[in-house]
């Protein structure tokens, strides 16, 4: 089993199943807290540093309320632009000092490898929350406690799903960081449905193929719906050289409850990492299926603060003394 204390989370790569396994254990295990049916203190006088170097919500706040949910203190820098990075300082030496003032660190970056980079001068646990294009592990490990919860509903697990993955596979590191992590699986059916110039990069159609995973790569809806999980994604304007490119692919691959209807089976799981791009060129999740029992985006999010709660009491070596500082909730809570 890995020794997760002290340990960087830096790429999905990183993990057997059974590491994913006991994230997911602690990650259940911290639904109590997250709830406030209790409180733990168990991280009282630690300190994170949450360094988003690029947009985030979720990621960022999520991170934030996992650490204080078990009692730590949170600070945050927010934009390069408010880091003496921008003054030219090193990744390498901008870690070797806020690591002195932290007990962990949550870093995003717009650069691939850049997290990895800043964990090389850093003296505590860092954990990725995005690098550029790269990888977003702590995003796959939410998905995949959401797969396994809402599979839960149909007697299902893990192993033996179909899945697919829909949308800008090129530039979305969710979906590269959750393909590496269903590889450490059995027997699983993976769609990619993407334009042809947005398709899954070959090493990770590769890595799925290579764990023995069927694997299906179409530009078409029309057939290839009919799964366990949808996983819809946003094309990562972001990333594309101009506004122009990546207003080409917009609106291609939008989810609507149509196409639900048409395309998909009565109970496939409708996933997405957020934020969903919602303007009407887009779309590419529509409103419509908000009503959708199986509309699971919304429920993925809220995981995420048990999954980085896990993180948390593992990197930090507490996951095994979580009950021995818990305290009753003393507040009203609707
Ligand atoms: N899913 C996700 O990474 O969302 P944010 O960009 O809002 O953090």
């Amino acid at each position: 089993m890995m020794n997760f204390q002290g340990s960087h989370i830096l790429s999905i790569s990183q993990f057997d199943r059974d590491a994913v396994s006991r994230i997911l254990q602690v990650a259940q295990s911290m639904i109590p807290y997250a709830a406030r049916q209790k409180r733990c203190h168990v991280l009282e006088g630690a300190i994170l540093n949450n360094l988003f170097f690029e947009p985030s919500t979720r990621t960022r706040i999520s991170f934030g309320t996992a650490f204080q949910l078990l009692g730590g203190f949170v600070q945050e820098t927010v934009g390069a632009e408010t880091s003496s990075l921008s003054k030219g300082e090193s990744l390498f030496d901008t870690a070797k000092v806020i690591s002195g003032y932290s007990d962990v660190i949550a870093m995003r970056h717009p650069e691939i490898n850049s997290v990895a980079q800043f964990a090389t001068g850093s003296s505590v646990p860092v954990i990725n929350g995005g690098d550029g294009a790269n990888e977003h592990p702590t995003q796959a490990l939410l998905d995949l406690f959401t797969i396994q919860a809402e599979m839960t509903r149909f007697g299902k697990g893990i192993d033996n799903i179909n899945i697919v993955l829909m949308g800008d596979l090129k530039h979305g590191r969710t979906v590269h960081s959750l393909s590496k992590l269903l590889s450490l699986y059995n027997n699983i059916h993976v769609t990619l449905v993407a334009p042809k110039a947005l398709q899954m990069p070959d090493y990770i159609v590769d890595i799925l193929t290579n764990a023995g995973h069927k694997v299906t790569m179409t530009d078409s809806m029309a057939g290839n719906l009919q799964s366990d999980v949808i996983y819809q994604t946003r094309i990562q304007q972001e990333r594309f050289s101009s506004l122009e490119e990546a207003d080409r692919y917009r609106g291609h691959f939008s989810l609507n409850k149509e196409v639900y209807q048409q395309y998909c089976k009565d109970h496939t799981v409708i996933m997405h990492p957020l934020p969903r791009d919602s303007r009407p060129e887009a779309n590419e999740l529509d409103v419509d299926l908000n009503d959708n029992h199986n509309l699971a985006i919304f429920r993925q999010a809220q995981n995420g603060v048990l999954v980085r709660m896990a993180l948390f009491a593992l990197t930090l070596g507490v996951d095994e003394k979580l009950t021995q500082y818990e305290k009753p909730v003393t507040w009203y809570r609707g």
